[in-house]
This record gives structure tokens, sequence and C-alpha cells, in this order.
């Protein structure tokens, strides 16, 4: 088995270690969702110290999918030049980049998106209280086009892959939870109908990255909540999002937000559901959750529970994590 310092050969993607920075929004930008030189020296510092890939945070498609009024954007031609010294400053400091792509869905505040917030069904998401406006099925056709236009950007900007949010409550993850999902037209009920706008987007980024781009799903694994997605429904969802192209499959859950109250501070909180998808797929997986030592990251890898291991929040707290972690294993 692997250690958290090898390499990950895999298809489209090579990695020089298998420590991922997950997506993790800053709120760093201007309210025109700019990049500017802190997001530029945050993520030098983590690729410097030997992250293998770092995944750019949550970046909003179009305003009605803004979640955060200070969001980094990627809804504009006029954000790529900013989006390609992200890139540059990544690549040049040695590790691969992804920049993740997200429509928040109902997970946002009129406040903030300059609309009434837009969901599968008028049911808000736990945590928000303002019930969205169900989206019509000219809006959805708008909502994957928006997304085909991001990944136009990224790709452009010279990012190494692109991750489609499908978690936290967001909006893909609220069409497949069929606790906010109540639509009962091809869009809602079955499986497959709750499935079909992730796979529409999926498609759409695909096509517009062209076969060899790798790409990246964050997928929501369980909604932790009665009534929502369950892990043995993920585990059927979790081949067709494979079917469907993508290369890589990084699990978290929680419609509710990425750190469920009850779970937050054990070590690996979501370890356990991405080893449950790892073992109905055939792609790489990353686990996250609460890993904040080197040799319990090592040990999800050479135990073969994921491919990969995301350190979030220790990350954010120690910029050099990746770098003391890769020291500990040549000990
Ligand atoms: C400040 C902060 C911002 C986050 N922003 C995002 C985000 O933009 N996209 C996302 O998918 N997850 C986001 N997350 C969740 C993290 O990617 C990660 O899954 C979570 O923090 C659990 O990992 P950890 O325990 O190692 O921090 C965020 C977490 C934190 C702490």
């Amino acid at each position: 088995m692997p250690t958290l310092s090898d390499p990950l050969i895999s298809g489209k993607i090579t990695l020089k270690n298998r420590i991922v920075m997950p997506p993790m929004a800053n709120d760093m930008s201007s309210e025109a969702g700019e990049v500017n030189d802190r997001h530029l020296s945050h993520y030098r510092a983590r690729a410097e110290a030997g992250v293998g890939l770092i995944i750019v945070e949550h970046s909003y498609i179009m305003p009605a999918g803004k979640m955060t009024k200070k969001q980094l954007g990627i809804h504009e031609d006029g954000l790529t030049e900013g989006l390609k010294l992200l890139a540059d400053a990544i690549r040049g400091a040695g590790a691969m980049s992804a920049i993740q792509l997200t429509h928040a869905g109902a997970n946002t505040t009129a406040d903030v998106c300059g609309c009434q917030p837009a969901g599968p069904a008028d049911i808000p998401p736990p945590k928000r209280t303002e019930a969205p406006h169900p989206l019509e099925l000219g809006e959805i056709e708008e909502i994957v086009a928006a997304y085909r236009q991001a990944a136009r950007r990224a790709v452009m900007a010279g990012f190494d892959s692109i991750e489609i949010h499908g978690a936290h409550g967001f909006l893909l993850n609220e069409f497949v939870s069929p606790y906010t999902n109540r639509r009962n037209d091809i869009y809602g009920g079955s499986t497959e109908n709750r499935l079909r706008l992730p796979l529409e987007v999926i498609t759409a980024v695909r096509e517009q990255a062209g076969p060899a781009f790798p790409l990246l799903y964050r997928f929501g694994a369980s909604d932790f909540m009665q009534g929502g997605l369950t892990l043995e429904e993920a585990q059927k969802i979790a081949p067709l999002l494979v079917e469907a192209s993508v290369d890589i499959l990084d699990v978290s859950g929680g419609l509710c937000g990425s750190r469920p109250k009850d779970l937050a501070d054990n070590q690996g909180f979501f370890v356990p559901l991405a080893t449950s998808i790892k073992s109905v797929i055939d792609v790489p997986v990353i686990a996250v959750g609460g890993i904040t030592d080197p040799l319990y990251a090592n040990s999800v890898i050479a135990e073969g529970k994921a491919d990969l291991v995301a350190v979030g929040r220790a990350l954010l707290k120690n910029p050099n994590w990746a770098g003391e972690a890769l020291h500990q294993m040549q000990e």
C-alpha cells in the first residue's frame, strides 16, 4: 500500500503526494469576486510547504449562486486574469491546482445574491430560513450554461483541474437530497431524476474542458438527517458520477454544512464515508474530516481507506502542515 508521501499517478492526473488542501472559503475577495494579493500569498504558502493538490475555495458561477459578499467569483470573463495569477502562483510553488465551481442554491440570502434564493423546491436547507424559489426548467438550463462558462474560464486561467461542488447544502446537493428536492418533474422523485442536474453539469463541464482534463466532484455522501440522502443511496449514485466522467471523488457530507457539530472534533470524521464510497467505484477518492495528525493521515492511505487525504483547518492554522508531515514520514 502507498504512503502519504507517495505520488498518485492516475489516468489524467499525477500528484506528487497524497496531501490535498480542500476548498476553504476565505471571503478575501472584493464584492466583485476578484483575486487579490492575499489569495496569492495564502495559497502559495501552502503549495510551497508541499501540498500535492490545492483545491481553491468555492467560486460562484453566477451572481444568483453567490453565498457570501466577499466570495471568490468565476462568473465573468473579467475575473479570468486574476484567476490566472492564482493558478500560476500555485503551479510556481510546485502543487497541482483545482478550482471549486459552485452555485449556492438556497444556501444564501437575498441580501447577498441580490434575488430570492433559488432551489429545487421551496424548502430551505437546514440553518437557512428564507424559502427558496423553485427553479423553472429554463432557469435550470441557464445554470448549466453558467457552469459551462465558468469551466471555460477555469481552463483559460490555467487551473490543472476543476472540482464541482455537490455537497454541504449547495444547489447540486439540494437537488440530490430528497429532503430539499420535493419536485415532481424530471428533476425530482427517483434517484435518477434527482441526479439529473449534477449529471448535466458534469457533462457540460466535461464538454467544455475536454476529455483529457481532470474533473473532481465533491460528493455529499450522506445528509446525516431524517429524510435526507443516505449513504446507501450515495453508494448507488457514486458509480453514476464516475460513469459521467468524474475522475476523482472528493467525499464529504452534511446538508447543513461541512462540519456537523457532533462529529467535527473527531480525527477523520468523514473517512468512513469515503471508504464506503471507495468500495463501490474504481477512481481515486479523497477523504476529509478533522485530520490533524500526520500519522493518522498516513494510516488512511496505508490502510487503503482512501487514496488522498484532505487537511483543512489544520492547514489554515499551520501553513507548513504538509512540510512537517512529509518530514515526519522520512524519520
Ligand atoms: C473556513 C472554511 C471554509 C470552507 N469552505 C469550503 C468551501 O468553499 N467548499 C467546500 O466544499 N468546503 C468548504 N469547507 C469545508 C472544508 O473543505 C473541509 O471539508 C472541512 O473543513 C473538514 O475538514 P477539516 O476538519 O480538515 O477542516 C470549509 C471549511 C472551513 C473551515
